[in-house]
Formats: structure tokens, sequence, C-alpha cells
């Protein structure tokens, strides 16, 4: 599926579900189940790999699984590979070669994390043809310096993540991914922003919303607060997977209880 399809559900007022996606047996199972956007995420590195964090995973891996994802979803889904760490963030070239390893892969767009940094890559890449997806607030490749907390919790924050989002946006990032930043900010953000916000742990005003697979699985140990066990009383996996694309869809998800 390529982006223009995206939109046009977007323009039709549907919300886009998105949930990270490993291989091709849960790519099948996600796109007969509706969701929109598959997103080959680094987090493979603690939900697959057994890491405490998601530095150690390298390109080949995630070239890797975004060939598997690929296959399975045999073009019915969108689908975004997460550049890993240490594979985009030394130069615009850098990040090039590595979007490009994706791109041959079967994604249909790259994510990088990243606020103003990040804008002479991003424009870099979209001048040679690759889509980008940005990714602003908590940023699980720079959890040495940040930690895993809630960000932009304070107004100079705030507006840097307001300033970095439009910053991206101009540089030509087409999609943009916030995490764990108050539900408000993420609402004027998706307000001012003419591209599609995919918000987790933002609040419902997003223009999608992403959970992490063994998340809403149950298998994670201690999943974040944000997130919901759809396996509760879904008696598969299939139905787990369609309950939360009804429940995004619907606007049943995120809860009240899940708002900062
Ligand atoms: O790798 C990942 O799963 C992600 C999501 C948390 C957005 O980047």
């Amino acid at each position: 599926m390529f982006l223009p399809q995206l939109l046009t559900r977007l323009e039709q007022g549907e919300k886009l579900a998105v949930l990270t996606c490993y291989d091709a047996s849960f790519a099948r199972l996600m796109a007969a189940n509706g969701v929109d956007i598959l997103l080959v995420g680094d987090s493979l590195g603690m939900t697959v790999q057994g890491h405490a964090t998601t530095l150690p995973v390298s390109l080949e891996q995630m070239v890797y699984h975004t060939e598997a994802v690929a296959r399975g979803a045999a073009g019915r889904c969108f689908l975004i590979g997460d550049l890993p760490f240490g594979s985009y963030q030394a130069s615009p070239e850098q990040a090039f070669h590595a979007s490009a390893r994706f791109m041959a892969a079967g994604a249909n767009m790259v994510k990088l994390e990243g606020g103003a940094v990040m804008v002479e890559t991003v424009r870099f890449l979209v001048d040679r043809g690759i889509p980008v997806c940005g990714h602003l607030g908590l940023l699980p490749q720079s959890v040495n310096t940040t930690g895993y907390r809630a960000q932009a919790r304070e107004a100079a924050q705030a507006e840097q993540l307001l300033r970095d989002a439009a910053a991206l946006q101009d540089a030509g990032a087409q999609m943009l991914v916030m995490e764990s930043i108050p539900s408000a900010l993420a609402e004027t953000v998706t307000r001012q922003l003419a591209i599609p916000t995919i918000g987790i742990g933002a609040g419902p005003a997003c223009d999608g919303q992403v959970l992490v697979l063994h998340d809403i699985l149950g298998l994670t140990e201690k999943p974040p607060r944000f997130s919901r066990n759809f396996m509760d009383g879904a008696g598969s996996l299939g139905n787990a997977v369609q309950g939360f694309v009804t429940a995004v869809k619907t606007g049943s998800f995120p809860g009240p209880e899940h708002g900062f």
C-alpha cells in the first residue's frame, strides 16, 4: 500500500491503526484484520531479542525483519522501517545508505528519532525519494540521556517539541510519531501539522495510534500504562488484533485511563 491510500482513509475521517510487526506470520494476520500500518520497530531488540533497550539492534537485523514482514503483508498494509541506533545519526549520507536498504527490503517509509538535529537528514532523504516519518517525545534510542520518562511536560520542552514538529514537516517528513507526551500537546501538534500524527501514550487526538504487538498480546512483563491487553477475552490472536483496530477506529482506545 502506498501513502495516497492512507491519506484517503484519513480524509474520510478514519483513524489509522498501527502495530509493530516483526515477522511474516503476524504481518499476514494484521493485514487480514485491518491494520493500516505495520511498523517494523527497533523495539524488536526487546520483544524478540530480549535486550533491555533498542540500542543493540543492527541495520542487518532490521532489514531481515523488514523483508519478512513485507513478504507476509504482500502489499496490503503500509510498511514503515525503523532506522536503528547508529545507522543514521552520523550524516545524511549514512542515513541514505541505511534507508535505501529498508526501501529495497519492502518498506514504504523509514522512521527516525529526533527533532531539529535531524532536519538536514530528513530533507536529504526526502529529496532522494525516501518518505520519512519523524519521532518526537520519548526517544528510546536516547534512553541513556533521558531514561524512559514521559516528555515535554514543562512549557519550554513543549514549545521545543512544537518547533521540532514544524521543522520536520517543513523538511519534508510525511508522518510523525509522538511518544509519551501530554495529550493536550499532541492535540496542538496534530492541529498545527498537515501531515498525519501517530500517537503512543499521547492521547486520543492523534490521527492514528501505534502500540507494540507484544504489549497488546499480554506478553510484556511490565507493559507501559498507556497500552492495553487486547488478548484478554479475545480467544484468538486474530480477534485481539481486530479488537485493537476497532478500538482505534471507533475512538475507544486510548480511553481516559491512558491520558497524561
Ligand atoms: O520501535 C518501536 O516499536 C517504536 C514505537 C514505540 C513507536 O518506535
